[in-house]
Order: structure tokens, then C-alpha cells, then sequence
């Protein structure tokens, strides 16, 4: 099976010739069928079409999974409910129902401005799968306003609403820089490639610390601008991502040349903490 590579094709191709029970962690961000445009991909399908389609590459993705296997996958409010419920009817368990905060999205003029999108966190089995609770840590409000001295020094794990303040993450959004620190990947931004639905490589990097260990298989069947693959790869991870358009297919290559695995990423457990 290739891996540490980006497959181009439609992933309801690609997906059933790989073998069953081989992916440690898939992420997926599928078309949100809101009509953004993409270079290939048409994004304003019937409700029916939509649905159909996303059943059957979910089932594909489920097929993927190894036992102990994690699966997170965005979605925004148009087809949030209906995916949850094809999701449990894939017998896996919802561990979060994360919602991502962002500001710097369309402005509306007749209701209220978007600002947040569905991350739907599942695993197989709920009993044991990775979470590395120590990867992801974050400080908490008992260290940074109540002066509490029973504050656990090394944090607490994240709340299950992400906003990605500086505070959380330094390496990202450090002091010094002029960075949007709430925001979605934008064109002034230094990780920013050009795709219209890039995410933020920060929104990825707690995912594949928390659900996967170094040497896992990470899977993105819609690897879009290659933002797991590229997290991936610079912790450690194997991956495997599959995009439609052969033109965002070579940028994913050409971002994936410049990435090097960070030493200490690899050098974390190699079997993480299993959690409930
Ligand atoms: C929302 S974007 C993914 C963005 C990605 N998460 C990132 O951070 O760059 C969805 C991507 O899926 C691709 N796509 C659409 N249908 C596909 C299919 N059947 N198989 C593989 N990729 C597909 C589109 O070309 C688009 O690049």
C-alpha cells in the first residue's frame, strides 16, 4: 500500500482498492455543498446527491479503520445533523462534538455572521483508542486568572470549543507577531497556499497529537490544500491523502517537499495513553 504520499482521484475510487483495517486516524473535510468554488469539484449538488455521496464515502473511510482507530470530520451547519446520524449508524462513538471558532468569514447582511464549523470526533471502539491527554494540554483558567493554587501545573485538556488563542499554542501565534489569532487561514497568512478552504495546520496539529502516535497512519480523503498530510508528516505520522483536482494535487506535493519531521515530535511514546 503507497503511503507518505497524495493519491489523485475521487476518493469513492481510491478508497476501496486499500486494505481493511489500516488507518490509525482519518480526517476528513469533505464539500461542504455550500457552493464554494473549487477548481474541479462542483460544490452545489442536489440535498439527495449530497447525502447519497456522503454516505458512501464514509462507509469507505469506516472500512479503513483499524480497531482502535480515530475519525474526525468537519462539517458545516447545512449538513451537520445529517452526518452525525450516518456516523452513528456506522457503530462508531462520538467522543466530542467540537465546534471550531473562527472570525474572518463572510460577512452577512439579513442574519447573524458565521464564525464557528463542526469537527464530529468518533472512534471505534470507546473502550481503547490513542489520546495522548499530555500532547494537547492547555493552560488553565485556574493558572491564568484565578491564581489558583490547586491548578494542576501542567494544564488541563482542551474544552471541546476550539479557539485557538495564543495562549494556547506559542509556536503558532507567538507574541511577537502581528498574527489574526482567531481566524480561519488568511491571505496575508504565511501558511496560506492558495486553496479556498485551507485549515489552519493548528487545528490539525491537536487532532493528530491527541489521536495518533508516531509511525500511525493518518488519512485525509480530500486532502484539498494537504494540511493533514502536511501535519503528518512533520510529527512523525505516516500518511495517506486523496484529492480530486490534479492541479491542488501537485501544491499538496510541492508542500509536502518543504516539510521535515520535527525531531522531538518523533520522539514522543510510541504507545500513547488510552482514554475513556
Ligand atoms: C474542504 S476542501 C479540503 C481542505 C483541506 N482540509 C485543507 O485544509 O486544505 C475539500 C477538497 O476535497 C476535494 N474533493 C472533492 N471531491 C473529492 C473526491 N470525490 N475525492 C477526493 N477529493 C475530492 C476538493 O477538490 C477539495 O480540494
Amino acid at each position: 500500500m503507497t503511503v507518505d504520499d497524495v493519491l489523485r482521484g475521487d476518493c469513492l475510487s481510491i478508497l476501496p482498492a486499500l486494505p481493511e483495517n489500516s488507518v490509525d486516524l482519518a480526517f476528513a473535510d469533505p464539500p461542504f455543498n455550500i457552493g464554494y468554488e473549487y477548481d474541479v469539484y462542483e460544490d452545489r449538488k442536489s440535498r439527495e446527491t449530497y447525502l447519497d455521496w456522503t454516505e458512501r464515502w464514509l462507509k469507505q473511510v469506516r472500512r479503513l479503520l483499524k480497531p482502535h482507530a480515530s475519525f474526525y470530520v468537519a462539517i458545516g451547519d447545512e449538513y451537520a445533523a445529517e452526518l452525525k446520524v450516518r456516523l452513528d449508524a456506522l457503530g462508531l462513538t462520538l467522543r466530542n462534538w467540537i465546534v471550531w471558532h473562527y472570525t474572518f468569514g463572510v460577512s452577512c447582511k439579513q442574519k447573524f455572521n458565521r464564525s464557528h464549523a463542526h469537527i464530529f470526533y468518533y472512534v471505534a471502539d470507546p473502550s481503547n483508542y490513542t489520546f495522548n491527554a499530555g500532547a494537547v494540554r492547555v493552560p488553565s483558567a485556574r493558572q491564568t486568572t484565578y491564581a489558583d493554587r490547586r491548578a494542576n501545573p501542567s494544564g488541563k485538556l482542551p474544552d471541546d470549543t476550539w479557539v485557538l488563542r495564543p495562549q494556547e499554542d506559542g509556536r503558532f501565534f507567538g507574541p511577537g507577531e502581528d498574527t489574526w489569532y482567531f481566524s480561519r487561514v488568511c491571505g496575508t497568512f504565511k501558511e496560506r497556499t492558495g486553496h479556498p478552504c485551507q485549515m489552519p495546520e493548528a487545528v490539525l496539529e491537536r487532532i493528530v497529537r491527541a489521536s495518533s502516535n508516531p509511525g500511525d497512519l493518518v488519512l485525509d480523503p480530500f486532502a484539498g490544500s494537504g494540511t493533514t498530510l502536511a501535519v503528518a508528516k512533520r510529527l512523525g505520522r505516516r500518511f495517506l491523502g486523496v484529492e480530486l483536482s490534479a492541479d491542488y494535487t501537485e501544491h499538496i506535493r510541492e508542500r509536502l517537499r518543504a516539510i521535515r519531521a520535527e525531531p522531538s515530535a518523533v520522539l514522543l511514546p510510541a504507545v500513547g495513553e488510552r482514554g475513556v
